[in-house]
């Protein structure tokens, strides 16, 4: 396991197509989402939930997401319809991060809204903690109310993210990171 430290410092996002399987055993995806719920949640409201996508239903969310393309670009080719169909399929694991939050007497949803960002951060450190390449990407289908009918989301319910983890094949150069200088003042 790295150092938590060193982790923190040096963990980037691997891009989808270059996480390559096999997919994350059972126990480690276990361990993943026991790491991704481990998060603040001002009222203990869990205000999200997480949904696996592995082997062929990574395919079959796939059938949702052309749906919602096709209503779109109806005039689309076959080259980007299996784009299309493919896209929860470039990586061998995809956990969906879905935010809960609604009303409530107390809690602001902002703060609910703020906790599944939370989780889905943490899901991704857990990842590369495991040793694991990962992306946190929304893309258009996670705001497409046919995909998220598909993959079982209500009204009030949100996508975070769309978690792809595997074996990463690149080690990409870092980019740019702002200056702690140019984000952070001293008040008083
Ligand atoms: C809520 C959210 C949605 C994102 N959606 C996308 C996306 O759809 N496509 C994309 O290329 N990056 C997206 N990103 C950015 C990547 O997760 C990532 O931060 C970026 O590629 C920079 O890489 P880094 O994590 O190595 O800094 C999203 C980030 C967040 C927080």
């Amino acid at each position: 396991m790295p150092d938590a430290l060193e982790l923190l410092k040096t963990r980037r996002s691997i891009k989808p197509v270059e996480l390559d399987g096999p997919a994350p055993s059972a126990a480690d995806i276990e361990t993943i989402l026991t790491i991704a719920s481990r998060v603040p949640d001002h009222g203990k409201l869990v205000p999200w939930r997480f949904i696996v996508l592995e082997g062929e239903a990574r395919l079959a969310a796939g059938e949702a997401i052309v749906a919602g393309f096709l209503t779109k670009y109806p005039q689309a080719n076959a080259e980007q319809i299996a784009f299309e169909r493919g896209r929860l399929a470039r990586a061998p694991l995809v956990i969906a991060v879905v935010s809960r939050a609604a009303p409530h007497v107390k809690i602001p949803e902002w703060e609910q809204v703020l906790s599944a960002g939370a989780a889905a951060m943490n899901l991704v450190l857990a990842a590369h903690a495991l040793g694991y390449g990962a992306s946190w990407i929304t893309e258009w289908y996670a705001y497409d109310r046919g995909v998220l009918d598909a993959l079982g989301l209500c009204a009030n319910e949100r996508i975070a993210g769309f978690v792809h983890i595997g074996r990463s094949r690149a080690r990409p150069d870092d980019r740019p990171r702002p200056p702690v200088a140019e984000i952070a003042t001293r008040f008083g």
